[in-house]
């Protein structure tokens, strides 16, 4: 026996590597119709896994302290070998795990993925969202520029429209009346240990469900199989007959992960700084309010419905019935039709909630 294969043997005799390769790889099933939206979560696994190495590297050189933050940015640009590029990517990355993530979301709802009942991987992926948005809000002030210090007073600010606590929030989020060192020392906290912690935990959570549950049939394409899941009792939803994980899916995961890379490097290394206004490489000054302020892209829509509506109260409770309705959307969206083309209505509204997040989010950007 040569040398690998006796290693081979030996772990296969400890571990069933066999079994198990046969029970996850070659012998897990998917279902023929399967499509390229379904390796987006796979997409999302790398970016997270990119997002806490190139972090972890940054911590390096990065000084969490008022005096010292933009200081030790700048010197990770400019002098740590790599270090431009190591950050980059991170600033690169979180914007684009928002974008994967609303697409994995918009293809969940298209398909019908988040009805009965996968229920529960449809709201442990909207928690998700809603604390990678939280990661990157609290990311966004670690560098103590210009964008970050006044981004972070306005989108504190806004929760004290909420009445009774509103006040009360505000100095709890920023550790003092006004956004400052104690500000800096909370969020760094958040950023760097709390929300890594429980955004594992909640992928790790959403990966267990879809196992339990199986990964459901698209509703178009070939049809191999019909679910057998009467609403009543646990069934693993199985695809006899289907497509195996290894090699053929893994291969359209790969393909889907190469062409993500493609597109996050060309962004990286042809136009690094699509995310960062001006602002972004002045240093923190309290005392001067720069002229334009604005969040980033993904905050853009919310931010021009707190403009458009009278008080500032309306705007957070609009915002807050919406964000509600989607956590829900499982429960409200109850129907056993999955085809888009057979759910009109739920194709208008799906329609109608993208054509309005991009103009509220063009609005945002221009007013
Ligand atoms: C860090 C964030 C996330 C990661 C790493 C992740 C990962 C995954 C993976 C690997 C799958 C299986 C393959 C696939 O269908 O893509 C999946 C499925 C799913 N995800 Fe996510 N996801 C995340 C966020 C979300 C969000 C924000 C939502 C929606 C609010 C969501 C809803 C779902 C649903 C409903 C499925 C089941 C798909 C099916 O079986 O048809 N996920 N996710």
């Amino acid at each position: 026996m040569s040398p690998l294969k006796s290693i081979y043997h030996w772990l296969n005799v400890r571990l069933g590597v066999d079994e198990l390769v046969e029970k996850r790889l070659t012998g897990y099933l998917l279902p023929r119709s399967i499509n390229a939206w379904y390796s987006l979560g796979s997409v999302l696994l790398v970016i997270f896994g990119i997002q806490v190495v190139t972090g972890i590297l940054l911590l390096i050189y990065y000084v969490p302290d008022a005096e010292k933050a933009f200081k030790s940015v700048t010197y990770i640009m400019n002098d740590v070998h790599f270090g431009w590029l190591i950050r980059m990517c991170h600033a690169v990355g979180s914007n684009m795990m928002v974008a994967v993530l609303l697409l994995h979301m918009l293809s969940a709802l298209f398909m019908g993925s988040h009805k009965s009942p996968r229920e529960l991987n449809w709201v442990t992926g909207f928690i998700l969202f809603n604390l990678v948005l939280g990661i990157s809000l609290t990311g966004y002030l670690l560098p103590w520029s210009q964008l970050s210090f006044w981004a972070t007073t306005v989108a504190t600010n806004s929760a004290g429209a909420i009445p009774v606590i509103g006040q009360y929030l505000v100095e709890f989020l920023r550790g003092g009346k006004l956004v400052g060192p104690h500000t800096l020392g909370r969020f760094f906290a958040v950023h760097v240990v709390l929300l890594p912690l429980v955004i594992g935990a909640l992928i790790g959570a959403h990966l267990f469900l879809l196992e339990r549950i199986g990964v459901s049939t698209p509703p178009f394409g070939q049809k191999e199989t019909k679910s057998t899941w009467q609403g009543d009792e646990f069934r693993h939803e199985s695809h006899p007959g289907g497509i195996p994980f290894f090699p053929n899916y893994l291969l359209q995961d790969v393909t889907s992960i190469l062409i993500y890379l493609a597109i996050f490097f060309c962004v990286v290394f042809f136009s690094p700084y699509i995310f960062f206004p001006p602002t972004a490489f002045v240093p923190a000054d309290p005392f001067k309010t720069p002229a334009h302020i604005k969040p980033e892209w993904y905050f853009l829509a919310n931010y021009q419905t707190l403009k458009v509506f009278p008080s500032e109260l309306l705007g957070l409770m609009v915002q807050g019935a919406a964000m509600t309705f989607l956590a829900l959307i499982p429960f409200i969206d109850r129907g056993k039709e999955r085809h888009p083309l057979k759910r009109p209505l739920f194709l208008a509204c799906f329609i109608g909630g993208i054509i309005l997040f991009i103009g509220m989010t063009i609005w945002g950007h221009y007013s």
